[in-house]
């Protein structure tokens, strides 16, 4: 027992760690898009991106959505807004780099609704 509390304790909190600490620093990288997404876009795109039928936003978790627009068209909404509609320029709010994060997080939001 005491040979227990000696090696295998430290070595299974030692891995604890280690495992929480490289999670966490997986959970930083990605988030950068979803934070910006929560900023300044959930309020009309919702928190779970499938958006609000009230003012026509849409369902970024549907897959056929997803398939039924490039990078180059949602891109260019984020940047230059879609006319006659709420959804405006980001352009000068955001960085080039955060919109593409932002747009990075729009499509993991499509994939996590396939499986
Ligand atoms: C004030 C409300 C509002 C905010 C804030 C907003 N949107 Fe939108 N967004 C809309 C609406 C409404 C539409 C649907 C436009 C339409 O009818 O085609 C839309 C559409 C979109 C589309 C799809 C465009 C297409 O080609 O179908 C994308 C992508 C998008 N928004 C991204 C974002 C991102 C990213 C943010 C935050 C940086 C954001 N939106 C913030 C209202 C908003």
């Amino acid at each position: 027992m005491k040979l227990f509390s000696r090696l295998v304790v430290p070595l299974v909190l030692g891995g604890a760690i280690l495992s929480a600490l490289s999670l966490s620093y997986a959970a930083g990288k990605k988030s950068e898009g979803a934070s910006t997404f929560m900023e300044k876009c959930s309020m009309c795109h919702g928190i779970d991106g499938k958006g609000y039928e009230a003012i026509h936003t849409p369902n970024f978790t549907d897959p056929k959505w997803q398939a039924a627009h490039s990078d180059k068209e949602l891109m260019s909404a984020i940047k230059n807004g879609v006319k006659g509609t709420a959804m405006v320029s980001f352009e000068d709010k955001l960085s080039h780099e955060q919109m593409v994060d932002v747009l990075k997080y729009i499509r993991s939001l499509g994939s996590k609704a396939k499986k």
